[in-house]
């Protein structure tokens, strides 16, 4: 099959979160199961850098707010990655530095509507085949609000390729004013709530969601989720139509096995695997982080538990959850803390105070790092996860692939990829981590507790390390799900 896989971000040339990942693993599983794909994506300023010299193929010219730019199809002579990626150059959207979707300030672009809509444009373009490329995709799969006018837009071609749509995080709908639904020019019977209409506002999500031949999600538990008022944001109506309609199906992300794997892994200064080296070696990374965030402050650090932290500091993560309970961790335990993590400016305060306050016992690093996540998930013994809600969540299989326990909020993926620590669970090897029911202080805390306590019994928790190294979370068993969506156009029955 030709699959055109219409994404805003992808790993290595650009990251801000897990959309990135899926992007890269995704893709190159469907290619290992011999699928033609090509992974189209703006040409910010940052991924022209990266990648060097490129060859155009082809241009082409869309129309909307006010103007008509043209396109061109990008591709980099020498790609380090195994899938084709079309970059598409429109200088005044895409040739800025930085974050895909913020300015300098880390405020939204003020422009992100039109920046995207007309992405979308493009894409449609492009699978139509009308940008002078020959290459005809029979799919087009789309993510996210940045592609939701994708599907929308290609309703209106006959014949035309089919649509999938996953939503990788349904808080984020890409809403803008009026205005700007006028200014791409779409059809005015749109501007209605079973279309894209929300509040008076245009959501581009809507577009995947009312228009895709298929709409999935990356957890069976989230597909239930968001058909609720609770978790729906305000379309849990359209979701659970889309349901009934057999067109929303629930499918787990993979992780990609290539880039986050102990035994492999570049960015580990020590190497294991759970028959190697797993228990040394871990400790040795464990210092290695300590040498980097603390230095010689925490000289015997090592000896103690550490737990860590990873990722984006929004009300999502559960961030202020792990805050409020770490004075009465720090009291009622010896571990020490880690996190890594940039995002709202009020949470990036709160781990600074603790840091300072602590600064034997809490390290901090605000910002992005790659290299340092990575030995993170080595170095660490626990990995903390409280989401409020977590569509699918990709650190937890990382760090039960790095033999780093997961505390985590029975939510969404959380609760599809985590087995809790029972007498019975750990007896029988299903044991992987330890999840709580409630995202509150109190279970957060409860459930830390208990890890720190089994901690404390080596021969279980080795066992409970192995467990979740052995689990298989390669994207092999997933990209084959895709598959079968993408060639029957029905739902397999997941959700
Ligand atoms: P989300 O997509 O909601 O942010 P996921 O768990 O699916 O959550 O994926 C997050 C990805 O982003 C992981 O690969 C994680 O390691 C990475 N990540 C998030 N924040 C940082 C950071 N500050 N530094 C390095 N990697 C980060
Ligand atoms: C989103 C979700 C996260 C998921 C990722 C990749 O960012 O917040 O749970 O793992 O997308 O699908």
């Amino acid at each position: 099959m030709n699959i055109l896989f219409a994404t805003s971000e992808m790993y290595p040339l650009i990251k801000t979160g897990g959309l990135a990942d899926v992007s890269a693993g995704l893709p190159a599983a469907l290619g290992a199961l011999q699928q033609d794909v090509r992974v189209v994506l703006p040409a910010y300023r940052d991924v022209l850098e990266t990648v060097g010299a490129v060859t155009e193929l082809g241009s082409f010219w869309v129309n909307g707010c006010g103007g008509s730019r043209r396109v061109k199809v990008l591709c980099a002579d020498e790609s380090p990655l195994e899938t084709t990626v079309w970059l598409l150059a429109v200088d005044d959207l895409f040739n800025r530095p930085g974050n895909p979707y913020l300015n300098a300030d880390g405020e939204d672009w003020w422009d992100n509507g039109e920046r995207f809509g007309l992405f979308s444009r493009a894409v449609v373009e492009l699978a139509m085949d009308r940008g002078g490329l020959r290459w005809q995709p029979d799919v087009v799969h789309c993510h996210d609000w940045q592609t939701g006018l994708v599907p929308a837009l290609l309703s209106l071609e006959t014949p035309r390729p089919r649509t999938v749509f996953t939503i990788h995080n349904l808080s984020y709908l890409g809403r803008f004013p009026y205005a700007l639904f006028e200014g791409l020019g779409l059809p005015s019977a749109w501007w209605h709530y079973e279309k894209l209409e929300f509040y008076d506002t245009l959501a581009m999500l809507k577009g995947g969601i009312v228009f895709a031949d298929q709409v999935t999600t990356v957890s069976p538990s989230y597909a239930e989720e968001i058909c609720q008022p609770d978790h729906g944001l305000g379309l849990h109506g359209a979701l659970e139509l889309c349901r009934n309609e057999g067109r929303l199906t629930g499918i787990i992300n993979g992780m990609d096995t290539a880039v986050w794997n102990p035994a492999k892994d570049p960015y580990l200064p020590f190497r294991y695997s759970v028959q190697r080296g797993r228990v040394a070696e871990k400790k040795r990374n464990k210092q290695a982080l300590l040498d980097q965030l603390a230095g010689s402050v925490a000289s015997d650090a090592v000896e103690q538990p550490l737990c860590g932290f990873v990722g984006r500091l929004v009300e999502q993560k559960g961030i202020d959850l792990i805050t409020a309970a770490l004075p009465q961790l720090l009291e009622s335990s010896t571990a020490c803390f880690v996190f890594i993590g940039t995002g709202q400016s009020h949470y990036e305060q709160q781990l600074r105070d603790l840091a300072q306050r602590h600064p034997r016992r809490v390290f901090v690093y605000i910002g992005y790092s790659e290299a340092l996540a990575h030995v993170l998930e080595a170095g660490c013994d626990l990995f903390l996860m409280p989401s409020r809600f977590e569509p699918c969540g990709l650190n937890q299989m990382y760090s039960l692939a790095y033999g780093t326990p997961p505390v985590v909020h029975a939510t969404g993926g959380l609760k599809d990829t985590v087995v809790d620590v029972t007498e019975d669970s750990l007896k029988t090897g299903r044991a992987t981590g330890f999840v709580f029911s409630d995202a509150t202080v109190e279970d957060f805390l409860a459930a830390a507790q208990r890890a720190l306590a089994l901690f404390a019994r080596p021969r279980s928790w080795q066992q409970l390390q192995k467990n979740g190294m052995e689990q298989d979370f390669s994207w092999t068993l997933s990209a084959g799900r895709y598959l079968d969506l993408y060639r029957s156009g029905g739902n397999d029955g997941d959700s």
